[in-house]
């Protein structure tokens, strides 16, 4: 199959075409979610949460990433994989944002996601600059959870939304080919997405955008934490896992479990 790019999705804007994306972390899941049609998927700094096990997504390190991104690229064959920036590996200098991008596409990442509207405008100019397709991500950004003071609605009030309108409008201006809303209140989404010629990824911020995404343990209902009122759980994964393991203990515990069928007999 061709691989998903860039252009593609200029293309599903200007013909209006929503599409879908999921996070990704391993080759397996990722083929599956391949399989499934799924056009982009993001190797997410939510690894943090669903792969290492922190309690934020600050503590992931870029070393802890490349991996991660190595095995979603060749798990599959036909999705655009972006792979996030994470936290502390772009901020100090342009240059280090480049060195960050540039080791996140030598894993096997076709492009890189990174945080901030105004004040990334830069990183995201340099990264572009240097042949690297980058996907913006403004509104709630939670590597800045605590000089934002938690998890937030942007844009309620006039003067949020004006800012949230201008975060987006920068980083599409500094040539990112789509950007990211988390947690925009609705209608500010969508004039966000009236304003602008590249597609909009909402996450959390109502049905008016060109895509949409989800970490896809919060979509398979594999969390048990999901306290996010704008996930949707699609499956109950956590309980269809957890059966599957209780049985298979249960028949090694009375050993039914290997049987003739799942035994050699020469
Ligand atoms: O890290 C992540 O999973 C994300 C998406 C949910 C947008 O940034
Ligand atoms: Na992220």
């Amino acid at each position: 199959p061709t691989r998903v790019r860039v252009p593609h999705l200029a293309r599903w804007k200007a013909e209006g075409r929503r599409w879908a994306m999921l996070t990704a972390y391993d080759a397996t899941t990722a083929g599956v979610l391949e399989e499934a049609g799924i056009p982009v998927l993001l190797v997410g700094d939510s690894a943090a949460n669903v792969v290492y096990g922190y309690s934020s997504s600050l503590p992931v390190t870029l070393e802890e990433m490349l991996p991660l991104v190595a095995a979603v690229a060749r798990g599959t064959q036909r999705p655009l994989v972006v792979a996030d920036l994470p936290f502390g590996s772009y901020e100090a200098s342009d240059a280090q944002a480049v060195t960050a991008a540039a080791a996140l596409m030598k894993a096997g990442a076709h492009a890189v996601k990174l945080e901030g509207g105004v004040r990334a405008r830069d990183r995201v100019a340099a990264i572009v600059a240097a042949g690297i397709p980058v996907m913006g991500h403004v509104g709630f950004t939670p590597q800045a959870e605590h000089a934002i003071g938690g998890y937030r609605v942007a844009g309620r009030d006039d003067a949020a939304a004006e800012r949230t309108v201008a975060d987006a409008v920068a980083v599409a201006d500094a040539g990112a080919f789509a950007v990211v809303l988390e947690m925009v209140s609705a209608p500010v989404a969508s004039r966000i997405r009236e304003v602008l010629a590249v597609p909009t990824v909402g996450i959390g911020s109502g049905p008016d955008c060109d895509a949409q995404v989800l970490v896809w343990q919060d979509m398979a209902g594999l969390n048990d934490d999901s306290r996010l009122s704008f996930v949707k759980r699609y499956a109950d994964m956590r309980g269809v896992l957890r059966g599957a393991a209780a049985a298979f203990a249960a028949e090694v515990e009375d050993g039914s479990f290997p049987d003739a069928a799942h035994s050699f007999d020469a």
